[in-house]
């Protein structure tokens, strides 16, 4: 009775009664109601909603990147950014903290590797490719995504892999599933040649091959994490100093080239390679990003490379507590290859007081929980 009377959606004839079909306020001297164009409206909507539905609009518009360069719209964009006061607290106070997730930009899984394959896939339907490939270790983040957005755009995949096959990684247990083919070589030196063999051999058969960079890091994927840092800069939320953590380069070359008109600190924490080879292709890649916004680019480059520990994937004291640290705290869940260590080396600084309470962090979850389901991971 009470949703029949609120929903009124029968009557053809406007009178006192009508109420809004969104809010269900009916109809009085400030609220107008408007009726689709039928002559018999299947719904009524009042002057309040309309502003709102303009400022979810205006929101969106918000999110759309400054430059006009094609990427696929895969991602669930904009990723939310939430406060971390009670990991703040753990700390024993110091600057405010957030976390944008971009562990929650959708298919594959998610991670940092969406926004970068958008641009490059895009790239790859305008060259009319009809298959990808790329190359990673056996647990790569990159290669699990790069084999789901292939399957998501109907395009052939193939993973150039170094490593054995590896029953207990559950990247390379996806990568399978999404029906990527997997070619494994023994070192990583030999990725990128047996990918140009593999694209020459693929190309004689008639095919149309787009071989993919090493985690995506080119200048055009690069432009994914371009438009990541102005959905930031759209909130309105201003940050002191964003964290991340920095392994190819892309995320990092995006970031710095969306931030450089601005005040906020781009921290690169390294998973693996020394600072200065890691700024030396950052650099690179934000010069090329400049080429393709047609921008002069010039940021500070800061890449962090003191607690990788004994090496890639290998846990360290550090990494280990930050993971305990957000999980107990904030109920986030890190990866122990990349995320762990730039939390580790965030919180490293905050502890030795390089940030004031009148200051705010954001830290940029990447993804790659996927790793904490591989066997050797689950308890490091
Ligand atoms: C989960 C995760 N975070 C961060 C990174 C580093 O990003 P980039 O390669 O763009 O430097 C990677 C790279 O593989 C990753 O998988």
């Amino acid at each position: 009775m009470e949703r029949e009377r609120k929903w009124n959606l029968k009557s053809s004839k406007r009178d006192d009664s009508l109420r809004c079909s969104f809010c269900a306020k009916a109809q009085d001297d400030l609220r107008k109601l408007i009726g689709s164009p039928s002559g018999n409206p299947r719904a009524y909507i009042c002057d309040e909603c309309i502003t709102v539905c303009h400022s979810i609009l205006e929101d969106d518009r918000g999110t759309q990147p400054s430059f006009e360069i094609p990427h696929l719209d895969i991602g669930l964009y904009p990723t939310p950014i939430d406060e971390m006061a009670h990991l703040r607290d753990a700390l024993g106070g110091g600057p405010r903290l957030f976390i944008k997730h971009d562990d929650y930009t959708g298919p594959g899984f998610g991670g940092n590797k969406v926004r970068k394959l958008e641009y490059e896939l895009a790239e790859a339907q305008a060259q009319a490719a009809d298959v990808v490939l790329t190359v990673g270790g056996t647990g790569s983040n990159h290669a699990r995504v790069t084999a789901a957005l292939a399957a998501h755009v109907g395009m052939e995949c193939h993973l150039i892999l170094n490593g054995a096959a590896d029953a207990t990684s559950a990247n390379y247990y996806l990568d399978q599933l999404y029906g990527a083919t997997i070619h494994l070589v023994v070192t990583r030196q030999e990725r990128r040649p047996t990918m140009e063999r593999i694209a020459g051999e693929l190309k004689a058969k008639g095919r149309k091959p787009y071989p993919i960079a090493l985690g995506a890091s080119t200048p055009l994927g690069a432009l994914g994490y371009v438009r990541a840092a102005e959905e930031i800069l759209a909130t309105g939320l201003t940050f002191d100093a964003v964290f991340h953590s920095t392994s190819s380069g892309g995320t990092q070359a995006g970031l710095a080239a969306g931030f450089a008109a601005s005040k906020t600190r781009v921290i690169g924490v390294s998973a693996d390679d020394p600072a200065d080879q890691i700024a030396a292709r950052v650099r690179k890649m934000v010069e090329g990003i400049g080429e393709l916004v047609k921008k002069k680019l010039d940021p500070r480059i800061e890449v962090d490379d003191r607690f990788i520990g004994s090496g890639y994937g290998v846990a360290t004291p550090e990494s280990t507590e930050a993971i305990q640290l957000f999980a107990r705290h904030e109920g986030v869940v890190l990866d122990p290859v990349y995320t762990a260590k730039a939390a580790a080396g965030m919180i490293a600084r905050i502890r030795a007081g390089e940030f004031n309470e009148n200051q705010t962090i954001l830290f940029i979850h990447t993804g790659g929980q996927l790793a904490l389901f591989s066997a050797d991971n689950r308890r490091s």
